[in-house]
């Protein structure tokens, strides 16, 4: 138990080191009755500006509490409003899962996204209907797989299928790497009880993709806090203009007839979006997709397929009034 008499010594350290938030990040170390040497530790660690949340351990995200650690983005409350409009969305369309359904979430870091959603579907849906959904989760980094992996073994029923992949490679036969087990005990271990499972690759159809990519541009990226340097480059800056990653995935949905995407994008990219989709739905920018070489499926679509297509797309504002959530659905289910 910390002393309350040495509280204001600790908030002087803070202040003179221009921490922000001082006194509710103290608050917090405070309220989890550390041993002192513990304490101590965690302190030095808020003294050097480290995220309040790396050196919890854990983070509130929709109502679950979630471990984090410095390989993963901490949640952020504009991830919370795209699961709302997500949950919007289904609640009046319950019979879209009467039949089998495969939900991705790209990029899924800690694995807030997809945890959520089928914890929140599973309270939505009838039984029957909730068992109709495949949970899959993606991405780049392993050490943020292992955290996720850790999230799903805590918070459901571990049935979340979790691949490493840039990208879309998961649905490649040779590029994908399947997570199929997770060790508890060290993080050393961990990375030793990951399987390579070359016989299960994912060859379904996506049916709903959900995605908060990296989408700061590189010179935004430069601009950001100390603090927030903290969280992985990876999972912040795509290391170009912010669109790279939000451009392969609106062209994957569309290429491979995707029902629904949602994403999370930058306060700032409405404009270059809109105008980026409208070019890629006209007839006559058809073509120009055909030059990336990412699109696992697209031998598979006939001209005749490409032409029928046609998808409703929107923005949609967060509660501080910045654009945050893109919107795509395939007009035939609409
Ligand atoms: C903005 S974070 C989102 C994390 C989590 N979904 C959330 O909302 O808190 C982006 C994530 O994308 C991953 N990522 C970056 N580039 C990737 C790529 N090319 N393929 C797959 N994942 C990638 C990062 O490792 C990071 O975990």
């Amino acid at each position: 138990m910390i002393k309350s008499t040495k509280y204001s010594s600790f908030l002087n350290q803070l202040k003179k080191n221009n921490i922000e938030n001082s006194e509710s990040k103290l608050y917090w170390l405070l309220e989890e009755n550390y041993s002192e040497d513990i304490f101590n530790e965690k302190f030095c660690r808020l003294l050097n500006n480290e995220p309040l949340q790396y050196i919890l351990g854990y983070w509130e995200f929709y109502g679950y509490s979630f471990f984090v650690n410095p390989s993963v983005l901490i949640p952020r409350p504009e991830t919370e409003e795209l699961i709302e409009s997500i949950l919007n969305i289904f609640s009046k369309k319950i019979d879209y899962f009467n039949e089998k359904r495969v939900i991705v979430d790209l990029c899924t870091g800690s694995g807030i996204i997809i945890i959520t959603l089928f914890l929140e579907l599973k309270k939505l849906l009838a039984k029957k209907y909730f068992e109709n959904i495949t949970f899959i989760a993606t991405d780049i980094s392993q050490d943020a797989l292992l955290v996720a992996k850790k999230n799903s073994e805590k918070l459901t029923d571990n049935s979340i299928i979790f691949y490493q992949s840039d990208l879309f490679d998961f649905t490649n036969k040779n590029k994908y790497i399947k997570i199929d087990d997770f060790n508890k005990d060290s993080n050393n271990s961990n990375k030793k009880n990951i399987i390579y499972d070359n016989k299960q690759f994912f060859s379904e159809k996506i049916d709903i993709l959900v995605s908060n990519p990296p989408y700061i541009s590189i010179d935004d990226f430069k601009n950001l806090s100390e603090d927030v340097k903290k969280e992985p480059q990876i999972a912040l800056t795509d290391g170009f203009d912010g669109l790279s990653i939000i451009k392969k995935i609106i062209d994957y949905s569309i290429f491979n007839q995707i029902d629904y995407l949602f994403m999370e994008i930058g306060y700032n990219q409405r404009e270059s979006l809109e105008n980026y989709l409208e070019e890629l739905l006209k007839e006559k920018s058809k073509n120009s997709l055909l030059k990336y070489d990412n699109f696992n499926k697209l031998n598979d679509l006939s001209e005749n397929n490409l032409n029928k297509q046609s998808y409703n797309f929107s923005i949609k504002k967060d509660i501080s009034n910045n654009d945050r959530i893109f919107f795509m659905e395939n007009f035939f289910c609409s």
